[in-house]
């Protein structure tokens, strides 16, 4: 069995940081959230797999080349899928054709995450006569999802981002597939987004007579597209960290709940409450680091306050008087609350920024 990552796409939620690195990139408790896919796909066994990265994006591609290399360090394969726009998944899927050949392969989009792994569906696919199987997960109000409708223990009807869902049961964007897949994408047309869904060729399946089983997904999944997601999954991970502090905390710091503070870290009258990590080399001064909070490596932080957030890695933030809550902050960003008067506020903010001041 193969697996096959989607890394391309627009990105266009999460905007910003998505105009000069790929979103698969950003990171979960401080580690890219398309390793978390990568592992998950390794620990069930599926080694041999293809990355789909956009041609279009070079510098998404690259970064994504450059941090995941050949694989080895995963345990796997990885052969890379240039994908020349975003075109749709059922596109992005078509084009892995020869590498997949006849076998069986796990599709995962590159931004998902479960929290339970997909070692047990694997295991049932590899073994079973199915064609198909759907990761479902049972959701509130799935009307902007994909939507399946289960039957007798068969997959009979997609919908997909209903106005009125015909069930509760949410499509996960990890899709168990054989060759017949192929096949059903084969002529689709383009929806009203201009984009070949995988909904259509999934729904196509089922009318050519496949096979399509639901598993029920009963953990958590997360479909980190939008900044309040990734901050989601970043709780999520941080909850299960086990503290480790290898960096230096001096005698006017504390350090308390779960939390892990890299090598070269230094806490100067500091105070990091868990669930938290600090990045290597980052350095805080008279701060405080609140629960669900993930600071990248080499960062600088004095005289400030940041709970549930995300710092990329080699920012500044300095002074702010406000507690910094519920943010995804880039990479190199500067935040500082000038000294001098006249105060005022003064922005350079990236296209599609957002910034809510209370
Ligand atoms: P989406 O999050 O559905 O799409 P997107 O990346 O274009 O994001 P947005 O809606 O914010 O503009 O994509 C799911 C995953 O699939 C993600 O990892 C990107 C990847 N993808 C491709 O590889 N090729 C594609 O053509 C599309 C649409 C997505």
């Amino acid at each position: 069995m193969k697996g096959i990552i989607l890394a391309g796409g627009k990105g266009t939620r999460l905007r910003p940081i998505t105009f000069t690195g790929a979103k698969q990139l950003v990171p979960v408790a401080n580690k890219p959230v398309l390793f978390y896919a990568i592992e998950d796909l390794v620990d069930a066994g599926i080694v041999d797999i293809g990355i789909v990265v956009p041609s279009d994006f070079p510098m998404g591609r690259e970064q994504i080349m450059a941090a995941v290399g050949d694989g080895s360090t995963f345990g796997a394969r990885v052969t890379y899928i240039e994908q020349d726009a975003p075109r749709g998944l059922a596109h992005a899927v078509g084009i892995c054709q020869a590498f997949v050949g006849m076998d069986k392969f796990v599709v995962f989009l590159g931004d998902n995450f479960i929290r339970e792994g997909i070692a047990e569906q694997a295991r049932a696919f590899r073994d079973g006569a199915m064609n198909t199987i759907l990761l479902l997960h049972r959701v509130p109000d799935p009307s902007g999802l994909g939507v399946a409708v289960v039957q007798d223990g068969r997959v009979v009807e997609l919908q997909e981002k209903p106005p009125v869902p015909k069930s509760d049961l949410a499509i996960v964007g990890i899709y168990f597939l054989d060759h017949h897949f192929f096949e059903a994408a084969q002529g689709l047309k383009p929806s009203a987004r201009g984009e070949l869904e995988i909904t259509d060729a999934l729904s196509k399946l089922i009318a050519m007579g496949c096979d399509v089983r639901p598993e029920m997904v009963t953990g958590y999944w997360i479909d980190t597209g939008k900044h309040i997601d990734m901050l989601d999954a970043n709780r999520l991970i941080l909850d299960t960290l086990e503290t480790r502090i290898d960096g230096t905390v001096d005698a006017d710091s504390h350090v308390s709940g779960r939390v892990v503070i890299e090598a070269g870290a230094r806490l100067v009258r500091s105070t990091v409450r868990g669930p938290a990590i600090i990045g290597a080399g980052t350095v805080l001064t008279d701060t405080f680091i609140g629960p669900f909070t993930a600071i990248g490596d080499g960062c600088a932080i004095t005289s400030s306050e940041i709970a549930h957030s995300i710092v990329l890695d080699s920012s500044r933030i300095e002074n702010i008087e406000e507690r910094i809550e519920d943010s995804l902050i880039g990479r190199n960003v500067d935040l500082r609350k000038a000294a001098t008067r006249p105060r005022g506020h003064k922005f350079l903010l990236g296209d599609n920024s957002s910034l809510e001041l209370r």
